[in-house]
């Protein structure tokens, strides 16, 4: 359908202008995750500061869903409070097991376009793994 198109265009698109790649310097918490059924792998960088996360960055290997996950995720909470990562975080989970979300007051930006994602479950781990590693760092943040 041309809702699919639009949604792999989406993909691609963040898979090959990645939002916020890249690394920062002090003051952050980095969490590295991998998949383990592939192999591929994440850093992800948060600066949190009085609930709010202040900045975001994340490297990392692996395929296209994992990758446009990623710089979707990043995009989603950038600026935002930890408070709604997290909502958006469970959202996201919701997502991929094929319920409809409505995003209630979160502005989830271009994170719908994984929908598709949640009908193949080895691609499910791929697209969560920048969102697990969202949860830990957020976790970190506040020890
Ligand atoms: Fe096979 Fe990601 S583990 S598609
Ligand atoms: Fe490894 Fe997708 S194939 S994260």
């Amino acid at each position: 359908s041309s809702l699919d198109d639009l949604y792999r265009r989406v993909i691609m698109d963040h898979y090959q202008r990645p939002r916020n790649r890249g690394e920062m310097d002090q003051d952050s918490v980095t969490i590295n995750l991998n998949n383990p059924t592939c192999g591929d792998r994440i850093q992800l960088q948060l600066k949190v500061e009085d609930g709010i996360i202040k900045d975001v960055k994340f490297i990392g290997e692996g395929c296209s869903i994992s990758m446009s996950s990623a710089s979707m995720m990043t995009e989603a909470v950038k600026g935002g409070t930890v408070e709604d990562a997290l909502r958006m975080a469970d959202l996201f989970s919701r997502l991929m097991q094929g319920e409809e979300i409505d995003d209630e007051d979160l502005d989830i930006g271009d994170i719908e376009a994984l929908a598709g994602v949640s009908k193949f479950p080895a691609r499910i781990k791929c697209a969560t793994l920048a969102w697990k590693a969202l949860q830990q760092g957020v976790h970190d943040s506040a020890e």
